[in-house]
């Protein structure tokens, strides 16, 4: 049993009358605890005085703002990662962009453009303490959008998860669930790209197949409309030697029952799983002992410490175009849930960010 959804036309009627201006500062919070899904109902907005900087603190005005899956688990007061856990009436947490428009702060300078725990609001005061994880963006002849997303979180999530626990080989007989979603579509093209595998990818409908056919798949399996296990059998007869799990249930346990001999799983989220009443039973784990292979969870929060080398990396093959930048970004704050419920809705392509105010005048 999954959770219903409410309909997208009822987020979209939740920001409707939401007016906006640079003059004050605006706030989601959690309303009420989700039960199952997100509904319009568990978000409520705010709107306060612009906060002023005390000493040693700044002050950073929103950008972009990133989305995730595990923004429900934040909002149902668990998943938070060393964050404060959230009870009703919290601002949401949220990573975005933003920069610094005032500082007493004598580490930070005005106009810097940072990366961090924004939290889901339009300005925020902050001592950029090491629990807010800032971090600066430099100019890097990219924008600031990227930050958000394939440069953020999701980034790193991608790189950490499949470079460290995926072991890429060259030739590597690849298959990856959520192919088209932010962490998917940017593993995607780092295993095609820059370590050689081939990519069998999969995702919902025949528009996201085609997209990752031109992201980095070699194949495209639309999970929505064909049996999965029927099409693993056709494009890999011989077996498979790296999974990379966006999904879990019945995906994950037909990829176990085709691993060869030292293969690889990743364990990166299990989206199919959020809502169900109980979680997925699976039943072939003892694959791995037959295959003498190897399944490996990660959590991105463990890899925050490689931040600057990841992304030095990832800018990089951006910028040799063996990476191409896929955020799908909502225009306007008061779309935050929507852009939330978009996840869980199948409605992203790429990462899926919002934009609060849109790319900075100066950046310096
Ligand atoms: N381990 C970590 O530290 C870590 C870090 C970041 C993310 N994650 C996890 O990694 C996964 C991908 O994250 P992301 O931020 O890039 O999100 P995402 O893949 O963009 O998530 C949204 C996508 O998930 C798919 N989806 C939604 N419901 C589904 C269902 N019931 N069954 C199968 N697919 C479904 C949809 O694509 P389709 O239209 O193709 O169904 C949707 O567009 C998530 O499970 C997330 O929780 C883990």
């Amino acid at each position: 049993m999954t959770t219903p959804l409410s309909s997208l036309a009822e987020f979209d009627a939740l920001s409707a009358n939401k007016q906006m201006d640079d003059n004050a500062n605006y706030q989601w919070r959690v309303a009420a605890r989700p039960v199952g899904n997100v509904k319009p109902t568990d978000f409520m907005w705010t709107q306060n005085d612009i906060p002023v900087p005390g000493k040693g603190e700044v002050l950073l005005k929103t950008h972009y703002l990133g989305l995730a899956p595990v923004m429900r688990f934040y909002m149902q007061g668990t998943g938070a990662a060393g964050e404060k856990v959230l009870e009703p009436g919290d601002i949401i947490h949220g990573r975005g962009v933003a920069q610094v428009i005032q500082s007493r702060h004598p580490d930070w300078r005005e106009g810097e453009m940072v990366q961090g725990q924004m939290g889901w609001q339009t300005y925020k005061v902050s001592k950029m303490t090491a629990q807010e994880k800032f971090y600066r963006m430099p100019p890097n002849g990219l924008p600031a959008a990227l930050g958000s997303g394939v440069l953020g979180m999701t980034g790193l999530s991608a790189h950490a998860g499949f470079f460290t626990c995926g072991d890429p080989q060259q030739g590597d007989r690849m298959i990856l669930s959520g192919a088209a979603g932010g962490v998917g579509s940017m593993v995607s093209q780092l295993a095609a790209n820059v370590s050689g595998c081939d990519v069998i990818g999969m995702a919902g409908g025949p528009e996201k197949c085609a997209f990752i056919l031109e992201h980095g798949c070699s194949h495209a399996i639309d999970y929505k409309s064909e049996n999965i296990a029927a099409r693993l059998d056709e494009l890999q007869p011989d077996g498979i030697d790296l999974y990379f799990d966006n999904v879990g249930g019945e995906t994950l346990e037909a990829c176990l029952e085709r691993l060869r001999l030292h293969s690889r799983i990743v364990l990166c989220g299990s989206i199919s799983e959020y809502t169900r009443d109980e979680p997925f039973k699976l039943s072939n784990y003892t694959r791995l002992r037959a295959t003498e292979s190897r399944m490996q969870g990660f959590f991105v929060y463990n890899h925050l410490d490689r931040w600057k080398l990841v992304m030095d990396d990832l800018a990089g093959w951006i910028h040799e175009g063996k990476l191409k930048p896929v955020q799908d970004i909502e225009q306007g704050f008061q779309h935050m849930p929507r852009a939330l419920a978009n996840l869980y809705y199948g409605q992203n392509v790429g990462v899926q960010c919002c934009s609060v105010r849109g790319e900075p005048e100066n950046w310096i």
